[in-house]
């Protein structure tokens, strides 16, 4: 069961019908708005009837304002009260959240068993009360407008609340050999090596291969771009770091995420992608854009021209590198390429992918045309490119199997739901915790996988995956789920 999130979840179930526990299972304490916890805060304790009218005061107030954030808020009382619903389900609506009815179908008997088996009973008539209001409230909800979800007494197991770290198993991830790009590749954009940059690139690397990541990509930037970090943060040139890695890894594909034709002349990332590909045993691919950051050009003493030219140089370049890795040293006479002769020694071992990053009309073309994959972010906006990019590609005659339809990810990926909202307050910054936690995807490695599962479904083959505020290698590990969502 899958409920939505963010969202208005108001509990409906008579005393000992499970309401507290469920809620426990699957949600951070902060979340669950209780009016026994409530009691316990304005008056005696949980059971404080007196304290009743201030806890629910307390309550209405905490709702509200936890709506109106549009943060996630589980209302944990009886639910039998008509006009508090109405006017949760209206908060709802303005802060333009889901609200979810949860409705424990546990038995009368159940009920009543567990109450007897308290220290502080409810009193036999109040009880057979309240189970005739909640099978009251269940006949009217769908008409008052809730998304009605009913948990039946033997599913009141614990949920997402739990620690979903699948077992990370290196067996079998030699069966993943030979597929190449196809399924989830580790974009490295931030390099927190405290130091030791080679380690720590040993050890993510290594936790790559042992999580049954396909590769590893890294970002391309002379200076660290403000998405990411600071100016000052490092950002090692990346095939001098791809070659590093290809020593300490034996079965990962790498490469750039994406090289600016602006950096370097093509066919120079052609030498060096095919010495990786040399290097590795052929798990080199490059990643290739057009550039778009200009005060890093200006501060390395790089021309920086028009967005035309850019792409022109862009189309150029992928057809000038497939020419220098073609077999033989004959003179090239292509539609936009001529070279005198094609020498270009060491051969690369076997193809090398060319990923064409950019989610422009021209860049797809490109990508359809010369290139063996397009990059784009994995929002819907990026999904619709790839449908787009797919077409080009049929429309060229080519084969769909062939290419790489590929996203960029930004996944925050938490171990249980307390770690992924400790990870959204930090990383957040100015912005509101539900925005960002939506544009990341907040959530467990499951539900990741789970998401990536749907992408597969719509045409992507790789997701280029960029978790979060990435450190250490455990994170790395924490992504093996994921691993197997593309088949
Ligand atoms: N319980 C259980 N198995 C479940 C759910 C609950 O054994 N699947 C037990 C809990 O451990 C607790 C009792 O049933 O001792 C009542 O559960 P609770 O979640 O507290 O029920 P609530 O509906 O929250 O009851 P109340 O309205 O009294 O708060
Ligand atoms: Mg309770």
């Amino acid at each position: 069961m899958t409920l939505p999130d963010p969202a208005l979840v108001v509990l409906i179930g008579a005393s000992g019908s499970g309401k507290s526990t469920w809620a426990a299972a699957r949600y951070r304490a902060a979340e669950i708005v209780s009016s026994d916890a409530l009691r316990g805060v304005v008056g005696s304790g949980e059971h404080d009837l007196e304290a009743s009218a201030d806890a629910f005061t307390l309550l209405e107030q905490v709702v509200a304002a936890r709506l109106g954030r549009r943060l996630t808020t589980v209302v944990d009382t009886l639910g039998t009260d008509v006009p508090r619903r109405r006017r949760w389900l209206e908060a709802a609506r303005a802060a333009g959240l889901p609200a979810v009815a949860v409705v424990l179908d546990t038995p009368a008997a159940v009920c009543r068993s567990r109450n007897a088996a308290r220290d502080r009973r409810v009193p036999a008539r109040v009880l057979t009360s309240q189970l005739a209001a909640v099978a009251a409230a269940t006949t009217q909800l769908a008409d008052e407008g809730w998304r009605v979800i009913r948990v039946a007494h033997e599913e009141t197991a614990p949920g997402r609340g739990e620690v979903v770290r699948d077992e990370v198993s290196t067996e079998g991830s030699l069966d993943r050999r030979g597929t190449g790009l196809r399924g989830v590749v580790l974009q490295l954009s931030r390099f927190p090596a405290e130091g030791d940059l080679l380690a720590w690139l040993r050890d993510v690397g290594g936790a790559a291969e042992a999580a049954g990541l396909s590769g590893i990509a890294l970002m391309d930037h002379l200076i660290q771009i403000p998405q990411v970090g600071r100016a000052w943060d490092p950002i090692p040139e990346p095939w001098v770091t791809l070659g590093a890695l290809a020593a300490s890894t034996t079965r990962l594909q790498l490469g750039t995420l994406v090289t600016p034709v602006t950096f370097r002349e093509p066919g120079i990332t052609a030498k060096a992608a095919a010495t990786l590909s040399a290097l590795s045993g052929g798990r080199a691919f490059v990643g290739l854009g057009a550039g778009w950051w200009e005060r890093e050009h200006t501060a390395y003493g790089l021309g920086f021209p028009s967005a035309r030219e850019r792409l022109d140089a862009l189309e150029r370049g992928v057809e000038l590198m497939k020419a220098l890795w073609a077999p033989g040293t004959k003179p090239y006479a292509g539609q936009r390429v001529s070279l005198p002769e094609t020498t270009s020694y060491p051969r690369p071992v076997g193809p090398i992918p060319v990923i064409v990053g950019g989610g422009g009309g021209r860049s797809l073309r490109i990508a359809a045309r010369l290139g063996d994959g397009c990059n784009v972010p994995s929002d819907e906006v990026g999904l619709a490119k790839v449908e787009r990019y797919l077409e080009l590609v049929r429309a060229e005659g080519r084969e769909v199997s062939e290419v790489h339809a590929t996203v960029l990810d930004l996944p925050l990926v938490g171990s249980d739901r307390d770690d992924v909202w400790a990870r959204v307050e930090r990383h957040r910054g100015r912005t509101a915790a539900p925005a960002f936690a939506a544009r990341h995807h907040a959530g467990i490695a499951a539900e990741h996988a789970e998401r990536l599962a749907g992408l597969a479904e719509r045409g992507v083959t790789t997701a280029f995956v960029a978790p979060v505020g990435l450190t250490t290698a455990d994170d790395v590990l924490a992504l093996a789920p994921l691993a197997s969502a593309f088949g």
